[in-house]
Parts: structure tokens; C-alpha cells; sequence
């Protein structure tokens, strides 16, 4: 049952879930001011389509090869989207490119964790690209989304020094806990109002803390 003073997200994911998972156990907190309720996926066969449905939340699969064109996928989609009354829309893990349309419907709704401290490392790979580069820190980004990839207005972000024995495997199970505390604090935010996104800009209230490069601190 949902409860109504809970605001509604819809998760998006394309696999493993533990992003869509973490979320899903901060929202068994009873203040905690969202619920999951629907969680999405292109793909039939992932994990985090199972974890939600022990849970008992709704769980649905929307192949792309269902589907004739990108609009037709992007469109049953949304109309999920919509038929779950969802406030925010979580990407956890989506591995498909939205277009322009999709992005605009949900203009200040719509977030996306990305493993790598933004703008550095937009795209896929980016613990092997950290670690070949020699970066010496790494770590992970929540941000609004916009029609530019890993682009849109970054909310939060946590660090984390890249060790001399890292590996692209050390180092992505390094960051993935860090990003298991960033996404559920930040979807609290903007699910309490205490973040937004206004003409494209970051608003928060007098309860959030903003460091020194305008983006929210999240306390560890
Ligand atoms: C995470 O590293 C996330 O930052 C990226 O894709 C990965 C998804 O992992 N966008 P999971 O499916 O949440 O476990």
C-alpha cells in the first residue's frame, strides 16, 4: 500500500539494481519522504527486476526489440511512468541514451547517478579510465539530466582517493558504496522539496549545507 504523503519514484535500470536496492531500503525508514513505486527496465533479465518484486513492488520490462522504433520504446515507458503516478524518476543503472522529448517531460524530475566525479569521465568505463589516466581521485555524482549526456546540473558528489593498488575492480566497489549513500540522501532531498532545480539552476533550502563549489554536501 502506498502511502500518500510519500512521494512516488519510478527507478530505472538495465541490471544489477544495488543502486534501485539501496534506495529501496532507505525508504523503509518511515520518514523517509519517498517509496518506490514502480521499478523499469529494458531489460527482462535484470536482477533488480527480482529484488522489487520480492518487495513486492511493481516490476516491469520493456525490451527495446519489443519495440519498432526508440520513440515507440520511450513512449511505453513513459506511460508507465505516468500510470504509476510517479513524482521523480531515478536512474539507477539505465544504460540507454534518452532522447530530447523524454528528458523534457520530466524537466527538474529526472536524476541519474554517474560513477565518476562529473564533468570529469562522462560516459561508460570510467574506473579504468580514472586509474589509466592516473587520476588520483575518483568518485561518484548525482545529477539532474538534461539532453546532454552526464551532463545536466550536478546536485552532489562524494570522493574518494584512488589507491596505488587499485584496480578498475577495487576501484568500482570502492566508489559503488559511496553511491549507495549519495543516491538515497539526495533522492530525500528532492523528494522533501529541499532541492530543486530551477531554470536550470540548483535551489536549496535553508537546510541543506552547499560546499564550496555551489554543489550539496552530503554527510557521511
Ligand atoms: C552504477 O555504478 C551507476 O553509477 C551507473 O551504473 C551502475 C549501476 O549499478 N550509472 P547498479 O545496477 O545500481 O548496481
Amino acid at each position: 500500500m502506498l502511502n500518500k504523503s510519500r512521494k512516488k519514484l519510478a527507478v530505472l535500470i538495465s541490471g544489477r539494481g544495488s543502486n534501485m536496492e539501496a534506495i529501496l531500503e532507505a525508504t523503509k525508514q518511515p520518514e523517509y519522504p519517498a517509496e518506490i513505486a514502480v521499478v523499469i527496465s529494458d531489460n527482462a533479465e535484470a536482477k533488480g527486476l527480482e529484488t522489487a518484486k520480492v518487495e513486492n513492488i511493481a516490476a516491469l520490462a520493456f525490451p527495446r526489440p519489443d519495440y519498432s522504433s526508440k520513440r515507440d520504446h520511450e513512449d511505453a515507458i513513459i506511460a508507465a511512468i505516468y500510470e504509476a503516478d510517479a513524482d521523480f524518476i531515478i536512474l539507477a543503472g539505465y544504460m540507454r541514451i534518452l532522447t530530447s522529448d523524454f528528458v523534457e517531460a520530466f524537466d527538474g524530475k529526472l536524476i541519474n547517478i554517474h560513477p565518476s566525479l562529473l564533468p570529469e569521465f562522462k560516459g561508460l568505463d570510467t574506473h579504468e579510465r580514472a586509474i589509466s589516466e592516473g587520476a588520483t581521485e575518483h568518485g561518484c555524482t548525482v545529477h539532474f539530466v538534461n539532453a546532454e549526456m552526464d551532463g545536466g546540473k550536478i546536485i552532489s558528489q562524494m570522493a574518494l582517493q584512488i589507491l596505488p593498488e587499485d584496480d578498475a575492480k577495487t576501484l568500482a566497489a570502492r566508489v559503488l558504496k559511496l553511491e549507495h549513500k549519495l543516491y538515497p540522501a539526495v533522492v530525500s532531498l528532492l523528494a522533501s522539496q529541499d532541492i530543486k532545480l530551477d531554470n536550470g539552476e540548483l535551489c536549496v533550502s535553508d537546510a541543506v549545507t552547499l560546499k564550496s563549489d555551489k554543489t550539496v554536501l552530503i554527510e557521511t
